[in-house]
Formats: structure tokens, sequence, C-alpha cells
């Protein structure tokens, strides 16, 4: 038995959910090109979780129960008030989704069709979560959802009371299609190896967000979003990534397991973050952001990954740093319940095996002896 460190190269599962192939990155059999191009979120989410597009009534009967789920229980926003003002998002939001399975009565019905609902439950309410603590935080009331509009438009609108502007929302939502599934990435196997020992799907997503939060999964976009704050003018830039290369640090947004030459996500969030800048008519953060890519791919060889331009688009939406992760598993939730549903589908428990290296024949000595 030999280890393989990080599982690198190991396929632990069939899946027929999202594909890499030669760089090419597809949901369903759809390149992730023509999805960023035309499709909305919801109608991502339900490709991912039903396995083909949805007709126009299949698109209004998914938005009608995304609005009529996106509630949260009051208790829970009360308890939130208890909370810290300074907590990790990521951690609040971890706790919160465990704590949304003690207010729903069908948490351990694992059909499919009960999963399948709590999917979509899920889906909606937490944005409405994160928006949540966002506001309590600040010492303000939550907003509660509206009804009819996407999940774009009512995260932006419950973070400020304020109807969002149209470019603010086209940009958040072709950013949650981008992030929304990623064959057997670290999260959404976290979820498949939870559900697969018949636990529930608030464990298994639960799971997912403890293991996104981390600096080399999805946390990974608020360090870049930092790494450039410290960065500040573009002629700090040069010299900030070379003390860091000189260091060998890992420059956060760049590098990944799979993509050798390029994250195909990460071209649709330049040319965003780029458009926004000539919106916002100030392009020091895409201009920086363009000089780290030259001198890392330069000396490196690394590409940015989808981390790397999603860090200056959120920034320039003006959404708080702390909230980059927390929207990454916003669009991450319906691909960890794609393959939640999937797993259940023909499920074995996923117990691989240790290469043991620790001692043998040793014995018990008697704590006086020690
Ligand atoms: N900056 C500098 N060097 C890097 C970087 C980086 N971002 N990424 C990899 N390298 C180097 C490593 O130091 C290593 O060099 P060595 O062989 O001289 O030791 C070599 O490239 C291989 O890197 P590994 O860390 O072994 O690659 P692995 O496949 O294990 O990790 C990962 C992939 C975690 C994405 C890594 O590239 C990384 O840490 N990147 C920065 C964090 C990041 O952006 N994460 C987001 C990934 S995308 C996502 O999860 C949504």
């Amino acid at each position: 038995m030999t280890a393989t460190k990080g599982l690198e190269g190991i396929v632990a599962a069939t899946s027929s959910i999202s594909s890499i192939n030669d760089g090419v990155l597809a949901y369903r059999g759809i390149n992730i090109d023509e999805l960023a191009e035309n499709a909305s979120y919801e109608e991502t989410a339900y490709l991912l979780w039903y396995g083909k597009l949805p007709t126009k009534s299949q698109l209004l009967t998914l938005q009608d129960q995304l609005s009529e789920y996106a509630a949260v229980p009051q208790p829970l926003l009360d308890q939130m008030k208890l909370y810290p003002k300074d907590a990790n998002t990521m951690s609040v939001l971890r706790t919160t989704v465990s704590a949304l399975a003690l207010y729903d009565d069908s948490v351990n019905d694992n059909s499919r069709e009960s999963n399948q609902k709590k999917s979509i439950k899920l889906q909606s309410q937490i944005p409405t979560l994160i928006a949540a603590y966002a506001r309590i935080r600040e010492g303000k009331e939550p907003i509660a959802p509206l009804k009819g509009v996407s999940i774009a438009h009512n995260f932006l609108y419950m973070l400020s009371g304020e109807e969002p502007d149209e470019v603010a929302v086209s940009a958040l939502d072709q950013a949650l299609v981008l992030h929304a599934d990623h064959e057997l990435n670290a999260s959404t196997f976290s979820a498949r190896v939870t559900i697969a020992t018949l636990s529930d799907i608030y464990s298994g997503v639960t799971s997912a967000i403890g293991t996104l939060k981390g600096p080399l999964h999805g946390g990974a976009n608020e360090a870049v979003s930092q790494m450039l704050s410290e960065i500040g003018t573009l002629d700090q830039t040069e010299s900030y990534i070379q003390a860091k290369l000189n260091n060998k640090e890992k420059i956060m947004g760049f590098g990944h397991r799979v993509y050798k030459n390029g994250d195909p996500r990460a071209k649709h969030l330049q040319k965003m973050s780029y458009e926004l800048s000539l919106l916002k008519g100030n392009s020091t953060l895409y201009d920086i952001s363009i000089k780290v890519e030259e001198i890392v791919t330069g000396q490196k060889g690394l590409k940015p990954n989808v981390d790397f331009y999603s860090a200056s688009v959120y920034t320039q939406l003006g959404i708080p740093r702390d909230l980059f992760t927390p929207i990454f598993a916003i669009s991450r939730l319906s691909g960890w319940t794609a393959h939640i549903l999937e797993q259940l589908d023909d499920n074995r428990i996923i117990r691989p095996r240790a290469d043991y290296t620790g001692l043998n024949n040793q014995h018990y000595i008697p704590i006086e002896l020690r």
C-alpha cells in the first residue's frame, strides 16, 4: 500500500455532473464558456441538479421555489445577534447552515425527493444567512428576501436594502455560474464522504463549507484581495511579488492541481474585472492584477485560477472582503448538493486505507514508569 500525497491523480468516484478534459470544464457536457456567456445561475443550478437545462416553465417553478424558501427561521437570526461581531464569516456560515438542520423535520429523510427539496431550500437560505450576518454585525436589522428576483439580485439587495444596479447583478450572476461546480474538488469530496455514511444533507454541506474555507481552496479569493490591497499601487507590484517569490511564499490565486495550462474560468473573471474597471473609471486593481499575473506566470509558469480575478471583481462590486468566500459557497452549493444526490443514488461508504508509517510492536507502559 503506497499513499499518493494529496490523492493527486487518483480517480475516487464516477460522476456525470461536471468534467475537466484537456483543460476544458463542462457542466453536464456543456462547455463552461457557453454557460458563462448565456446561462443564468438558476438555469445552471437546475442543469447540475436535474442533468438538463430547464424549460421556461421548469425555470419558473424553480424560481418560485427559491422565492418561497428564502426566509430563515427567526430563532436563527436571533442567535446570530449573539455571535461576536468580528466572527469569521465562513465560521458563521458553517454554524448557521448546521443550525438550519434543527428547524427541518425532514432532516433525516434521505429520499431523492426530500434531498432535492432541501437542496433548493439551502440554495435560497444560504444567501439570506450571509446577508443577515453582514448586517447584524454592523448593528443593523436583517432585510427580508425579495420574491421573484434572481439569487444574485436578492443577495445584493439583502446586503444594502437598496435595489442593486443591473451591472452588479449580472456580474455576480456570471461569477456564480463560473463557480457552481468543479468535479471532485476538495469541498465536494468532503460533502460526498459525509453523505456516503448516510448522514444528512445539512451535515454534507456543513463539511463542505468547512473545507471551502481554507486558503488553499475557496479562501484564496480573500487572500488575493488582501494581497492586492497590501500592494496598493502599480509601482509597488514588482518589488512586493518579487520579495514573496524570493521567500518561496505562495502567491494566492495561482496554480491548480488539475489545470496546468490555465483555469478556463479565469479569463471570464478577468474580462469582468476589466469591464468593471472601465465602468468605475479606476483601473488600479485591474492593472495591479495584470502585473502580478505577468510576473508570476513569467517566472514560475503558474497561471491564475478562478480565485485570482474574482477578488478584483467582488472588490469593484463593493462587496466586503470577508464575504468573498461565502459567495463562493452560495455558488458551489448547487454543485455540492448535486454531488450529494448523485452519491446517494448509488452509494457505498467512502473508506480508503492509510499507509502506516508509525512504530510497531510497542507495549503499554504504566504511567509511573513513563
Ligand atoms: N505560488 C507559488 N508557487 C506555487 C503556487 C503558488 N500559488 N502554487 C504552486 N506552487 C509551486 C509549489 O510551491 C510547488 O513547488 P515545488 O515543486 O518547488 O515545491 C509546485 O508549484 C507544485 O505545487 P503544489 O502545492 O504541490 O500543487 P498542488 O497541486 O498540491 O496545489 C494549489 C494546488 C493548492 C492550488 C496550489 O497551487 C496553491 O496553493 N495555490 C495558491 C492557493 C490558491 O490559489 N488556491 C485556490 C485554488 S482554486 C480553488 O480551489 C477554487
